[in-house]
Order: structure tokens, then C-alpha cells, then sequence
């Protein structure tokens, strides 16, 4: 099948697959890359759009999804994202980018590795979202809170990603959707090449500076 209709349907169910919809519904000629595919759901959603737009999606997994479409528009890589010099090939085939969805494995160093290479292929204008950068559904005393490793790990990419806009501030805007387990979303502003990450720090205000002084202190003695 081209794509999967029940599965678009049931993502678009999701507010945080909405709100990528929305903004790319109406692109023509869309060329997407979407990193991670389980099921299909939001690779049903791009391909409704490349259907609609004649567009193009790259996806790519490390399990074998390559069975769930059969579709010209579709390109499924199996592999782990980060098998950088086979997929750039195949982007540069069919151009810049205007999507690239990342949403295969949520570990800061990882986010930010695949977000460095891809953020080279997208166009001016172009966006790149990210899936999972609120720890609010595995709080304490939230729906899903007996996961806690999902809770560190999102924290660590919402950190991650304000370390990256930190010394990348004129060269992309940085916006979130914190509905579901959230999604951020970048608009690429200029072809600068991204900057390394910096610690976001603050300066200590007098108060502070006693306190630590006096905590040491006390902590020796
Ligand atoms: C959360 S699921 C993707 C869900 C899908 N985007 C959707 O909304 O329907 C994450 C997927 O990423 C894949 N994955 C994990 N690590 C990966 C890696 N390093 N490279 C490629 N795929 C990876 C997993 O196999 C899994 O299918």
C-alpha cells in the first residue's frame, strides 16, 4: 500500500504529529527525512504528504521496516542513523531538505550527532523536529511515571538543545510543542555551520557566592 490510512488517521490523533503536520502539509515537492520508524505512524503521515505534494521521504531504521509501503516516493534505509557516508549519498539524490524528523534513539549524545550531520542537508527555511523533549509524562505522580529513565533522558535533550542554540543563536529559531512527551522544532535561518554546544551557566549573585563559601566551610570542618 501507499500508505497507511487507519495509521495516518491515528497519527494525526497525536497533538504532537498534528502540530508537525501543520506546518508541512501544504509544502510542495517536500523532500523529508525521517529517522526511526516502528510502525509506520509517522511515516504514514509523511507519506500522505508526499502523495498530496509529490514529494520524496527518506526513512531509516535499524530494524527492518522496509516490508510496511510499498510506494515510489518511499525510500527506507535499514540501518542506524549515524551510518552517515551511505545516507548523505542518498540525500544528495534527491536534494535539499525541507523536514527532517529525528526520532529514533533518545540519548542526548545521539540527538546531537544525527541533529549535526542532517542539519547540513536542510534548506533555508527548512525544519527539523524532534521527538521527545518533555519529561512531564514520567514526573512523579504523572501517567507514566515509573519511567525514569524516559524522564532523564528527555531532560538531557531539552538541555542538549539549549547548549546547542546557546552559541547557535542567530543561525536557527528554537520553538517547542510540550504536548505528549514534546517535540521541538527548529527553522533553519541561514547557512552558517553549527557551532559546538556550550554550557549555559549563570553568573552568581553575592548572595550565592557567601552561601557557597560558608556551605564549603562548613562541609570541611
Ligand atoms: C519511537 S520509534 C519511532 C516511531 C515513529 N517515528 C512513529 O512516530 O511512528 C523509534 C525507532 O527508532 C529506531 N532506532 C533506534 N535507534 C536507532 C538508530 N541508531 N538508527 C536508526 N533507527 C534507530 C527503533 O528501531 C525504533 O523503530
Amino acid at each position: 500500500m501507499l500508505y497507511d490510512k487507519e495509521k495516518f488517521k491515528k497519527a494525526l490523533t497525536k497533538q504532537k504529529l498534528n502540530f508537525i503536520y501543520n506546518h508541512i502539509k501544504d509544502i510542495s515537492n517536500i523532500k523529508i527525512l525521517e529517522l526511526g520508524v516502528r510502525e509506520g505512524l509517522s511515516t504514514s503521515l509523511f507519506l500522505e504528504v508526499c502523495e498530496k505534494n509529490n514529494g520524496n521521504l527518506i526513512s531509516i531504521d535499524i530494524n527492518d521496516c522496509g516490508k510496511l509501503f510499498e510506494n515510489a516516493k518511499w525510500n527506507f534505509i535499514h540501518s542506524s542513523d549515524d551510518n552517515f557516508e551511505m545516507i548523505n549519498e542518498q540525500i544528495l539524490k534527491i536534494g535539499e531538505l525541507d523536514v527532517i524528523y529525528i526520532d529514533s534513539l533518545h540519548k542526548d549524545f545521539h540527538v546531537k550527532k544525527v541533529l549535526y550531520n542532517y542539519y547540513n542537508f536542510l534548506k533555508k527555511g527548512g525544519y527539523i523536529f524532534l521527538d521527545d523533549v518533555s519529561w512531564l509524562p514520567y514526573a512523579k505522580s504523572a501517567e507514566l511515571e515509573n519511567k525514569v529513565s524516559n524522564f532523564n533522558d528527555n531532560q538531557k535533550i531539552f538541555k542538549k538543545l539549549l547548549e546547542i542554540k546557546f552559541t547557535n543563536s542567530d543561525n536557527f529559531d528554537l520553538e517547542f510543542c510540550f504536548e505528549n512527551s514534546g517535540t521541538a522544532k527548529i527553522v533553519k535561518k541561514n547557512f552558517e555551520k553549527l557551532k559546538e554546544p556550550k554550557k549555559v551557566t549563570k553568573i552568581l549573585s553575592i548572595t550565592e557566592i557567601f552561601k557557597n563559601i560558608l556551605e564549603n566551610f562548613f562541609s570541611k570542618s
